[in-house]
């Protein structure tokens, strides 16, 4: 087989990967020993949304873990090719980085999440976090999606190795989700993927339909500051569909204009957001 250089996956991605590693180590590291005491302040912007009143049910998943995917990948399909590159190695790559975003953020979903609730995770990579929700939201079920081949093929697996019964995935883009999918969730989370959305007013839009009537989408992004700009260029060039970084104002006008009305948003770690945005 020939082998065919690819600068951004070949050099920048492992540069990326380091990069990370080293922000996780030196400063997110640290931040979680503060967070822990309680000698670090962290913003808080709205009010804490009430705990949800789960519809939930399970229908995707009633016949057992299924994968079902794209019967014609959409023109744009190239935007992921760096995560089907990147499939196999990506949770291990991001490991320590997630191990502290996950846990602020879950501190807070936890609270928050309902064992009845139906939930979507948008863009799940290998599909961690929907394994947690699934044993989270165990009278109900989790509904997976990922554009990329390979996140959605690997995460099905992760699924059915670690014996969820309450899961279904689907390879499907943010921007278009099937119409089947609206009005059935109590909750739509996403997870470290908007900067790498090219239409997140669309992804909003498409979020919006896929929720109940009364729901919650749940993201966890970096947002821009002195130290997360300086790491986007690493970011661009490991992965030059990597798009931008969005601060809570640019989130909040992005999602109250797709409808939803109501946004809080906590700083769960230095230079990254937890929003909780309302359709009500
Ligand atoms: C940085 S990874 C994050 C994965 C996971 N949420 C996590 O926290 O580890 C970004 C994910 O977004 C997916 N993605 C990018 N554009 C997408 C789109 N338009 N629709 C669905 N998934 C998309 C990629 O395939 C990738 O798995």
């Amino acid at each position: 087989m020939k082998f065919e250089f690819d600068k951004h996956r070949d050099i920048w991605g492992p540069l990326f990967t380091g990069q990370i590693q080293q922000w996780a180590e030196q400063v997110l590291h640290p931040a979680d020993v503060l967070i822990e005491k309680g000698q670090m302040e962290l913003a808080v912007w709205g009010n804490e949304p009430p705990g949800i009143q789960p519809r939930g049910g399970r229908s995707f998943s009633e016949k057992g873990i299924k994968l079902h995917k794209m019967r014609q990948l959409p023109p744009d399909y190239e935007r992921v090719k760096y995560f089907d590159y990147a499939a196999a190695e990506y949770e291990m790559a991001v490991h320590i980085f997630k191990s502290f975003v996950t846990k602020h953020s879950f501190e807070l979903i936890s609270n928050f999440l309902k064992p009845g609730s139906r939930v979507m995770d948008c863009a799940c990579g290998p599909g961690y976090e929907a394994i947690a929700f699934s044993m989270m939201a165990a009278d109900s079920e989790v509904v997976a999606v990922d554009l990329s081949s390979e996140m959605i093929r690997l995460a099905c697996h992760n699924g059915k190795d670690h014996g969820r019964t309450n899961m279904a995935f689907f390879q499907a883009d943010a921007a278009n989700l099937p119409a089947w999918l609206g009005k059935k969730f109590d909750v739509v989370h996403c997870q470290l993927s908007c900067s790498y959305f090219e239409d997140l007013a669309a992804v909003a839009g498409n979020m919006h339909r896929a929720l109940y009537d009364q729901g919650y989408v749940v993201l966890t992004e970096p947002f821009p500051n002195t130290a997360n700009s300086a790491s986007i260029n690493f970011a661009k060039a490991a992965n030059p569909y990597f798009n931008r970084l969005y601060s809570r104002e640019d989130l909040k006008s992005v999602y109250l204009d797709a409808g939803f009305s109501d946004f809080y948003w906590k700083e769960i770690l230095p230079g990254i957001g937890l929003s909780i945005i309302s359709k009500l």
